[in-house]
């Protein structure tokens, strides 16, 4: 008996990124990324000192993967293009070798009726861009849009869906507030830049993908973690308002309404950091139809306090539950735990109705517009028992979530598909190989895959079309 039909079409699948599974890092001509440096420069940086060189070695061994994908039933792939294998310095030096590697993909991807949804952008800025001032400086907006460019030249007749950025907020937050990414800076004018940069990037990269009048539909993946006050106090609610503004809303508001959010704004302005931006991309925003679709990563929400006395970052990489994340800005806001919530071992808050008022939200600002879920997991710390993980608590977390989508889509929001965060266990940034996502437990020293209990019960919702 199915209680949550889902409609016909709905895509079921799950993500990656180049950069945490394929590997090869140096193979067929691949230039370095920003990550690829930063883990050799910063091994001190990486939970246990882990590094992407070999990440899950998908670069050999992806015709296998994609027949996982096929056995496991999923209809849709979420994957990236690695910008350094395309163009090894980012610019003008086209590889042809990395190309081939993208074009083989995805026609076994097709031959073997899986969508593939492809993200321009997962964070591996090729190095020798970040040289010459990264996403600060304009000509990477520049560069961004010929390799998109390039892409859509190479593979618009097989890929019908495009991401532009993957998460600019998050990698902003973290490369120059944190300091926990790369460039490992905290400097908030640079900030504020590089976030709208990458805006204006996906604003001309979408432009130019429309009027090369190909088939398929262009959007971006947004992280999503709404912001409640923590208290019902006019301090906290202007705190949460604020910090919504300056995480969600800069992002949303811009490429939805056309317009920079007001609390942001008038921050940014009061502290002398409003970005640079010119009238022409002013105004490509203005004239709006830069997504035809909004790609939405949910992991988690946010309470915020406006009791907020000093500046502090901290990110559980350990897996040890005691450990909290930090965050918090000396007079802004500060981000605090949940009293009655239920968190993972990464210390993230497990809470999908709030999936459903994220989904309310969006509709309100662009009714009717298509979504997809391009990301949703958990993080778990995982080993192999008798060729398997008993991952209930997985299977928990993706059905209590796929429920907060089928609400969605009963209210008429128009939710596409979700892509499960992560078709393998990978490199997960700062916490290295320890925190598990995957529907596919790898052994790191075997490079094997092995199917967890939740991979053998999506296979049968995504038979089913529901649960
Ligand atoms: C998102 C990213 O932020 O969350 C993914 O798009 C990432 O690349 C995922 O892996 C989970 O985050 P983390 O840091 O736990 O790997």
């Amino acid at each position: 008996m199915i209680k949550f039909l889902f409609p016909d079409n709905f895509i079921w699948g799950s993500a990656t990124s180049a950069l945490q599974i394929e590997g090869a890092s140096d193979a067929d001509g691949r230039g370095p990324s920003v990550w690829d440096s930063f883990c050799r420069e910063h091994p001190e940086k990486i939970y246990q000192q882990a590094t992407p060189e070999i990440a899950c070695d998908h670069y050999r061994k992806y015709a296998e993967d994609v027949a996982l994908i096929k056995q496991f039933g999923h209809n849709g792939y979420r994957m990236s293009i690695s910008w350094p294998r395309i163009f090894p310095s980012g610019q003008k030096d086209f590889n042809n070798a990395g190309a081939d590697f993208y074009s083989r993909l995805f026609d076994f991807l097709l031959q073997n009726g899986i969508e593939p949804n492809v993200t321009l952008y997962h964070w591996d800025l090729p190095q020798y861009l970040a040289d010459n001032g990264g996403w600060e400086n304009p000509a990477t907006i520049d560069a961004f849009v010929n390799y998109s460019q390039k892409c859509f030249e190479l593979y618009a007749d097989r890929v019908k869906l495009w991401s532009t950025i993957n998460e600019p907020a998050w990698t902003t937050l973290n490369g120059y507030v944190t300091a926990l990414h790369p460039p490992c800076r905290t400097d908030y004018k640079a900030a504020v830049q590089v976030a709208t940069n990458f805006l204006v990037a996906h604003a001309r990269a979408a432009n130019c993908f429309h009027s090369m009048n190909k088939p398929g539909k262009i959007g971006i993946a947004l992280n999503m973690s709404p912001v409640y006050p923590a208290t019902s106090t006019p301090e906290d609610i202007a705190a949460a308002e604020l910090a919504d503004s300056i995480f969600n809303a800069w992002f949303s508001e811009i490429l939805l309404k056309g317009k920079f959010p007001q609390k942001a704004s008038e921050l940014y302005h009061k502290a002398g950091i409003f970005p640079n931006i010119s009238d022409s991309d002013m105004n490509l925003f203005e004239n709006g139809n830069l997504l035809d679709f909004i790609g939405v990563n949910y992991y988690y929400p946010h309470y915020a306090t406006s009791e907020a006395a000093e500046t502090s970052f901290h990110l559980n990489t350990s897996g040890n539950r005691n450990e909290s994340c930090m965050f918090s800005i000396e007079g802004l806001f500060r981000f605090v735990k949940n009293p009655t919530g239920i968190y993972t071992d990464w210390a993230w808050e497990i809470k999908p109705e709030v999936l459903y008022d994220l989904l309310t939200k969006i509709h309100s600002l662009a009714p009717g517009l298509p979504v997809y879920i391009t990301e949703n997991g958990i993080g778990k710390n995982e080993t192999l028992t008798d060729g398997t993980v008993q991952d209930d608590d997985r299977i928990e977390f993706v059905q209590s979530h796929l429920e907060a989508i089928h609400k969605a889509i009963s209210a008429g929001i128009n939710v596409r598909g979700y892509y499960m965060w992560s078709l393998l266990d990978n490199f997960s940034w700062i916490n290295g190989f320890k925190k598990r996502y995957g529907f596919f437990f790898v052994d790191r020293d075997t490079m094997m895959r092995f199917p967890k209990k939740s991979a053998h019960w999506y296979r049968n919702v995504a038979q089913n079309n529901g649960f």
